[in-house]
């Protein structure tokens, strides 16, 4: 499939009283028509930034200092944050599902009314027309008697059902991708799992690509077809999932991977969290930013500045000098 989204060497920063916070440091990621990729990484690692920038929705005190989004061939950084082109990508060809709905969706409006503004504005619809198409589309993620219910307010609808109406906004106008930036955290893990299914089978039916971006592998196991793991503000680590679950190479997907219950393994295998914590953002070291937290460290880790991505093999890349290859079946001591 073709290459729809090319992120190259983006930069984000939060110019702070206590200093600059690099959010995000020269990440680059793709991805293809009808693609789903999994951005991953602890909280804080930059991944609502990275996403948020795409879309130019980035206030004060951040600023995009670096890279380019090429989307279409266009480079959307050259774009005015508020102009009309980036209004015209926002919500009809990029759409964003949000971590917490009842703050994206606004409370003193009926489902009806915001969903129907999206379709009138981008579409041109007539209201009626903008109604019956919102009525379609909440019936379509399983909102029962969408009928009578699409005049409700959010406050009406459970968390779990807020998930969905912000699924049918962000199909509203058949959008060429959707970032879903944590759209689970926020309801229990059975309607977690329904929700992850009702997105998969939404983006194929409307042949949509999918960024789902979370802190648990988990999560996106199932469904990305790749993964880019990110670490204080960079990628450290980007392969097919088949990459990142069979042969995890960066020391903190490997630790990622070690805090997340597996099927495939073992009885008795013991969960190990990664100790340390992620870095301050503001005053980074120049070398590598996991490295106080590294079981795999080398002598090299503590000389040179933060690796640059090394290709492994096909779509493998990672960012460490540790031979972790010849250790992943048992990390040094610490
Ligand atoms: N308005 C702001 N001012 C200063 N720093 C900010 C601001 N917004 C975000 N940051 C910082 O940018 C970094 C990246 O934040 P981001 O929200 O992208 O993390 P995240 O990976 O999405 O985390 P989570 O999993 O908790 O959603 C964090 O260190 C955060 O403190
Ligand atoms: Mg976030």
């Amino acid at each position: 499939m073709a290459e729809l989204l090319k992120v190259e060497n983006l930069k984000t920063q939060f110019n702070t009283e206590g200093g600059v916070v690099k959010a995000v440091d020269g990440i680059s990621y793709h991805i293809d028509e009808q693609e789903i990729i999994g951005l991953v990484g602890e909280s804080g690692c930059g991944k609502s930034v990275s996403q948020l920038s795409v879309m130019q929705l980035i206030s004060t005190p951040g600023e995009i200092v670096g890279g380019e989004v090429i989307f279409e061939g266009q480079d959307l950084l050259k774009y005015k944050a508020h102009g009309s082109e980036m209004r015209s990508i926002r919500g009809a060809k990029i759409a964003i599902i949000f971590q917490e709905p009842m703050t994206s969706l606004n409370p003193v409006l009926t489902i009806n009314q915001q969903l129907t503004e999206m379709l009138e504005l981008h579409l041109k619809m007539s209201k009626k027309a903008a109604r019956e198409r919102a009525i379609e589309l909440l019936s379509m993620v399983g909102i029962p008697s969408a009928k009578s219910r699409i005049d409700d307010y959010p406050h009406q609808f459970s968390g779990g059902m807020r998930q969905r109406v912000m699924i049918a906004m962000a199909l509203s106008c058949s959008p060429k991708i959707i970032i879903a930036d944590e759209p689970t955290t926020a309801v229990d893990v059975t309607t977690q799992a329904q929700l992850l299914e009702l997105m998969k089978d939404m983006v194929e039916r409307f042949k949509t690509s999918l960024v789902i971006v979370t802190h648990n592998l988990g999560v996106v196991a199932r469904y990305a077809q790749r993964i880019y793991i990110m670490y204080a503000g960079r990628i450290v680590e980007e392969g097919t999932t088949k990459d990142i679950f069979g042969k995890p190479r960066h020391p903190y997907t490997i630790g990622l991977l070690k805090c997340i219950p597996r099927l495939d393994e073992e009885e008795g295998r013991k969960l190990v969290p990664i100790e340390g914590l992620p870095p301050n953002l503001i005053n980074m070291p120049p070398t590598c930013a996991f490295l106080p937290r590294c079981s795999y460290k080398v002598g090299r880790c503590f000389q040179e500045s933060w690796p640059p991505l090394k290709h492994l093999h096909g779509q493998h890349y990672i960012s460490c000098y540790a031979n972790t290859e010849e250790r992943t079946s048992e990390p040094a001591a610490r």
